[in-house]
């Protein structure tokens, strides 16, 4: 004990004279956790959090306020937000409290606990897809399908391969390392420390950052996955290295294509000169290219003050489509609950097999009006009407062009299915494991999006050979040279 008064002094003695006051509880966590937890309580010295308290945030004009509840708690608002102001909130919904050290901690601080300061952001991230993005795959049959002929497991047996059951830690490893597991409580376990024997919550699915975790205390998503504990930095989340980790693969390109586009070009070569951190962040000063947060994300405004769009963490109020096929693009959906939706066929997708929208479970034109303009706003800062629209000209028709073909791989597979050279939800079986449908499924899953996420955000090269259109059209030939030749072939794939 001896050994951590020490420390203790060691560690109030050190602090930098412009630090905000860190409360009692504070104090005594990182008197410890300093040993502990080294990495953790650097991390966070140099945050906003540690240097600036909720009174003080409070009183910034509303612009530059980085805290958007109206009323903190009055037992909040003088000291830093530390250890113990996270960790101990909201202790009645958390099941994973611990009696740990005199304090009620949870280790899985949820955007349920940031909205006591936070409550804009956390609220409308709660309509974004990402939040949701748990749900949208697990509970859609349709989707489980996918997962399962991704994730299962094949063994070969006497009729061929056949596929077992997926075991739910290779889900948490894979599909849900970012769209989110499930993290439950079951139960606590003693471990000797090097302060002494502590009890610890033990924790399904978790470590995991994904979007839309479930939490225990019954909320989604975890505000980690742009803001990394526990710098909570403003500028990480800015900068496109943070969303490349979940938006690169062959079907969600976003990041990639990114890089290639002039967008991105200029950003690699000046970012050194940008700042990151200046709220709000003013297009030509600040910066002087988009970045992923800047078209999606930023509260942006110019050098004389004027607002060219409002911040948003619900991100699809600048999203009329959603280019994301599976299997078409189509108007934005209207609710995030996706799996609940029926299209004619009966399966659980916002659009039909011909590739006609369900009109009730999409926004409407003047709603995507709405959005686009928002969207424009953002490049009206930086370039003309003329050159915003031809470019938005050309993208809609893209997304028309890639649904053709689509639609076209879409006709080859049902026949595909009415000849016996594969079995799908007519005959109630998985439509994405056998040869011809694998062929089929790349076909939306990653040449037509890879496609349509070049024409949005500007990097031709995945358009065109590296899995955009040339694919696109050789899928097609190999599709309609097996249905010719009457049994199933070999998948000629490129992927990454
Ligand atoms: C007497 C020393 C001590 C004090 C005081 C203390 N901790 Fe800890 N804490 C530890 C040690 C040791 C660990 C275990 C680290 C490890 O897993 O190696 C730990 C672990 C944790 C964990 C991780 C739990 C898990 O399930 O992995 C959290 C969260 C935490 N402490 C928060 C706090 C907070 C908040 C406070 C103040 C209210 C606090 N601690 C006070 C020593 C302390
Ligand atoms: C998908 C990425 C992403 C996730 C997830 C995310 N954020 Fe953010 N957040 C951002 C970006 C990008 C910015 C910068 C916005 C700007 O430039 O105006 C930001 C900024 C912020 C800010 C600073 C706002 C200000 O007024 O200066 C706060 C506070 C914040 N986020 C809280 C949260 C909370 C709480 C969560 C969890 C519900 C969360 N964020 C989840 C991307 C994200
Ligand atoms: C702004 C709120 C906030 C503050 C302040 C905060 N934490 Fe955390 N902490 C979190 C979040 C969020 C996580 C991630 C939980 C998750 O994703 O399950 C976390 C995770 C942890 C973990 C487990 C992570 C790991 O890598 O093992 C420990 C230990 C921890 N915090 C200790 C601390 C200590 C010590 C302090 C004070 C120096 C502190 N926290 C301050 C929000 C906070
Ligand atoms: C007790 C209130 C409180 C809680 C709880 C809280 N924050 Fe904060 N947050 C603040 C304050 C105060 C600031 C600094 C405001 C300023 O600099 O003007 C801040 C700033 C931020 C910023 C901007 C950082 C930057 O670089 O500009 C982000 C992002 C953020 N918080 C995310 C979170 C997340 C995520 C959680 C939950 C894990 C959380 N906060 C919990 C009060 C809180
Ligand atoms: C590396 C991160 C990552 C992994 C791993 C991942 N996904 Fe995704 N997934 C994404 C992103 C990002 C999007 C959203 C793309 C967009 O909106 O443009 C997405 C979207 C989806 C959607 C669309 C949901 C909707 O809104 O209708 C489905 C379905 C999907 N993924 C299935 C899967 C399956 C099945 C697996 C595992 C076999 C998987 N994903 C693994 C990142 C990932
Ligand atoms: C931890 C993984 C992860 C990170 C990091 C991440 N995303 Fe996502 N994002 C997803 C997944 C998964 C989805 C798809 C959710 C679905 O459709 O079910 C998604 C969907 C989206 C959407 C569509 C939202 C909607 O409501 O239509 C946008 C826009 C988006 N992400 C932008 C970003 C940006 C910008 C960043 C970085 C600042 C980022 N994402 C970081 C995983 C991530
Ligand atoms: C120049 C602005 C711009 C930049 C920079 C940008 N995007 Fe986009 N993004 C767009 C446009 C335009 C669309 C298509 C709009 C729509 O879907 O209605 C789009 C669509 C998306 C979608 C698909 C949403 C859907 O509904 O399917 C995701 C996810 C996304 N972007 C993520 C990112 C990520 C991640 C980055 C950075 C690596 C990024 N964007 C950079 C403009 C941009
Ligand atoms: C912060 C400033 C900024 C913003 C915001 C911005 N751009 Fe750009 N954009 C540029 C710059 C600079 C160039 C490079 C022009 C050149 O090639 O000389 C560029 C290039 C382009 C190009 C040409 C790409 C090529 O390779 O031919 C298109 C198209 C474009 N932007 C569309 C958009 C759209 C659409 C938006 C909004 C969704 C947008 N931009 C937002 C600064 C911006």
């Amino acid at each position: 004990m001896a050994g951590v008064v020490w420390i203790f002094l060691f560690f109030a003695l050190s602090l930098p004279a412009w630090a905000a006051p860190h409360s009692e509880a504070t104090q005594e966590c990182l008197a410890c956790h300093v040993e502990a937890t080294p990495g953790i309580v650097s991390d966070w010295q140099r945050s906003r959090h540690a240097e600036v308290t909720p009174a003080d945030a409070l009183q910034m004009a509303p612009l530059y306020r980085k805290v958007s509840s109206p009323k903190i708690p009055q037992s909040l608002q003088a000291t830093s937000v530390g250890c113990a102001e996270c960790h101990t909130l909201n202790p009645q919904t958390h099941k994973d409290t611990v009696e740990h050290n005199g304090y009620d901690v949870h280790v899985v601080v949820t955007p349920r606990d940031c909205r006591t300061c936070h409550v804009q952001e956390v609220d409308q991230y709660g309509q974004n897809l990402m939040a949701h993005a748990h749900g949208i795959l697990m509970k859609n049959p349709l989707y489980g399908n996918l997962v399962e002929a991704v994730n299962g497991i094949q063994v070969l047996g006497s009729q061929g391969l056949r596929m077992a059951e997926v075991p739910a830690h290779t889900n948490d490893d894979s599909c849900l390392s970012c769209h989110g597991t499930r993290v439950e409580v079951q139960g606590t376990v003693s471990r000797e420390t090097d302060l002494g024997e502590m009890d610890f919550a033990v924790l399904t699915g978790w470590p995991n950052v994904g979007v839309g975790r479930l939490n225990p205390d019954g909320s989604k998503g975890s505000c980690s996955s742009c803001h990394a504990r526990h710098a909570f930095s403003m500028e990480v989340a800015r900068k496109p290295n943070t969303c490349s980790q979940c938006h690169k693969g062959p079907d969600v390109p976003a990041y990639k294509v990114y890089q290639v586009s002039k967008h991105g070009n200029i950003y690699a070569s000046q970012k050194a000169k940008w700042n990151f951190s200046s709220v709000p962040w003013v297009v030509g000063k600040d910066f002087n290219a988009p970045t992923c947060a800047a078209c999606h994300a930023s509260l942006l405004v110019d050098e004389g003050g004027n607002v060219l769009a409002q911040r948003t963490h619900r991100m699809n109020d600048r999203l009329p489509w959603r280019i994301f096929g599976l299997i078409y693009s189509h108007p934005h959906p209207k609710e995030p609950d996706t799996f609940s939706i029926r299209n004619g066929q009966g399966l659980a997708l916002p659009t039909n097999l011909d590739g006609s929208p369900v009109r009730s479970a999409v926004i409407d034109a003047q709603e995507q009006t709405k959005r686009r303009e928002t969207l424009h706003g953002v490049c009206l800062g930086c370039h003309s009407v003329s050159w915003v629209q031809g470019h938005w000209a050309r993208f809609e028709k893209t997304l028309e062009e890639s649904n053709r073909m689509t639609r076209t791989a879409t006709e080859l597979m049902q026949k595909a299915w009415e000849r016996g050279l594969a079995r799908g939800p007519q005959a109630k079986q998985n439509p994405f494991d056998e040869p011809f449908e694998k062929l089929w499924v790349e076909q939306w899953l990653f040449f037509a999006n890879s496609v349509r996420f070049s024409s949005a955000m500007l990097g031709s090269d995945y358009s065109v050979f590296d899995n955009g259109r040339w694919y696109q059209s050789k899928g097609l030939r190999d599709m309609m040279r097996r249905l010719e030749m009457g049994r199933p072939g070999a998948v000629n794939a490129k992927t990454r």
